[in-house]
């Protein structure tokens, strides 16, 4: 993935734990204390590798981790430049989930490499919306709760996100129920 994740990453732990919290990431995770080239590619292990090690840092499952990264993620786009094609996407949150797609086809421009995923929105039987999401990349479903509840929070919109249908080998997509909280 793009160097601004793993840079995500670390900016994360950082405002969690310190320099000192980063460091001893980055030796969990057997990955040079040497910061990331936003605009560079890495082998998406490194960020599984960073994961598990925040994991241990933070003593918290992997996928918690990656919830509070989906969360973080809104934030640091937000302040690392990216904030009018986020306001530029949507302006409300179905909106915004609709226009994910283009937006990070927009983003090939600057980054040719990007294998982004790819986003379906559906109404559901009772009022909730449905949010399909389709990878080549294997356990960021909990990346996608947070990035949602992140959203959520950027337009004023408390939801609830609930993991209907997890991705199986013959239907490759996940499914999460995302109900508005009053
Ligand atoms: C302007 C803000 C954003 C930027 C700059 C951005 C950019 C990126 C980049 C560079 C990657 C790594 C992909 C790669 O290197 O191949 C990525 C992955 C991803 N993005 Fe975005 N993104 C943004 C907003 C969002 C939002 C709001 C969502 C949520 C709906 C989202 C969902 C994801 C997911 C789930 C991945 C993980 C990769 C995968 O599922 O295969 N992104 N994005």
């Amino acid at each position: 993935m793009y160097g601004l994740v793993n840079r995500a990453i670390e900016q994360l732990v950082v405002s969690l734990r310190g320099q000192e919290g980063w460091r001893r990431v980055c030796r969990q995770a057997d990955w040079p204390d040497e910061g990331f080239v936003a605009m560079q590619t890495y082998d998406d292990g490194v960020t599984y590798r960073l994961v598990g090690a925040v994991s241990q840092e933070l003593g918290m499952p992997p996928a918690d981790v990656l919830r509070a990264f989906g969360e973080y993620w809104i934030l640091y786009t937000a302040d690392e430049g990216y904030g009018d094609m986020l306001t530029m996407c949507g302006s409300d949150l179905r909106s915004f989930l609709e226009g994910m797609n283009h937006m990070h086809a927009r983003m090939e421009a600057t980054m040719p490499h990007i294998r982004p995923p790819h986003f379906r929105v559906e109404d559901g039987a009772n009022g909730e919306m449905l949010l399909h999401y389709e990878s080549e990349r294997d356990g960021l479903a909990p990346m996608v709760e947070g990035l949602i509840v992140g959203l959520g929070r950027r337009f004023g919109q408390a939801v609830e996100v609930h993991h209907r249908h997890p991705r199986t080998p013959t239907h490759p997509v996940d499914v999460f129920e995302v109900r508005p909280l009053p």
